[in-house]
């Protein structure tokens, strides 16, 4: 089953509103009309972003979706600086990031959270970018795939296949994030291939082939050729490239 590849721009901590909506028209204008019949693309902004970049994006028809980096479990409520699926759904959000290893690691979110903002998106009939990847001393340890594949397994747990299936798995690597030491295409394609027999052996080989996987950690404008070209990588989950209009149009036209 040939699946349509996924660039997703997570800009993390960045742009305020006016640097945001500059770097969103000069995304627009390079991006070509007809690139979306090819690929779908995604900008992930912070909150205070989303709305503004969703008109540009509008505006100009370009295709381009956003996509929130978060979003919390509970549909409204006494829950201090947390915003919910109805809110990023409302403001125009297809999907949100789940699980990012800076959220795990920073902010103490633990596969159960994860699971529940599964849950909570899905239920809203939009998808998760589920991210799941290994610390250096994991892979050192060789339990790479053993941990990541765990991830998996939480993060869908008691998700029902037809809410799992439009789901996006994106392996992130902790030591490729941010370090520009990217996993090679075989040292991604290995895990990425793990991840897909984890979803056939939760759901079925269906959802599994139609799953997207991408690969996140310092994919760049000269190695995201070799990434693509493993037969389990359908896209990327781009944080620094993603923040330059031109390295990050580069990364879409190479899946053109
Ligand atoms: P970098 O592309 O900056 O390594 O970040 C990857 C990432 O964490 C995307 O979510």
């Amino acid at each position: 089953m040939a699946r349509k590849p996924l660039m997703a721009g997570n800009w993390k901590m960045n742009n305020t509103i006016s640097e945001a909506v500059v770097l969103t028209q000069e995304i627009s204008n390079h991006f070509e009309r007809d690139w979306d019949e090819s690929v779908d693309v995604l900008i992930c902004p912070p909150y205070v972003d989303l709305k503004p970049v969703w008109t540009v994006l509008d505006f100009d028809k370009t295709g381009i979706g956003v996509a929130a980096q978060n979003v919390y479990w509970e549909q409204k409520g006494a829950y201090t600086g947390e915003i919910s699926v109805p809110m990023i759904k409302e403001i125009g959000c297809v999907a949100s990031i789940v699980g990012h290893s800076e959220r795990r690691e920073l902010f103490g979110e633990t596969n159960e959270d994860v699971n529940r903002k599964v849950k909570a998106l899905t239920d809203a009939d939009m998808f998760a970018i589920v991210c799941v990847g290994e610390s250096l001393a994991i892979r050192d340890e060789g339990t790479t795939l053993d941990y990541v594949c765990a991830q998996v397994r939480a993060a869908f747990a008691g998700i029902d296949v037809f809410k799992a299936r439009d789901c996006v798995v994106a392996y992130e690597p902790i030591w490729a994030i941010g370090t520009g030491r990217t996993a090679t295409p075989e040292q991604a394609e290995e895990v990425c291939a793990a991840i897909r027999t984890t979803i056939a052996d939760l759901y079925d080989e269906d959802t599994a082939e139609g799953m997207r996987v991408l690969y996140g950690g310092s994919m760049n404008p000269g190695n995201v050729a070799a990434l693509l070209e493993m037969p389990n990588i359908d896209g990327g989950l781009i944080g620094g490239a993603s923040l330059d209009a031109s390295s990050f149009i580069t990364l879409i036209e190479a899946c053109i």
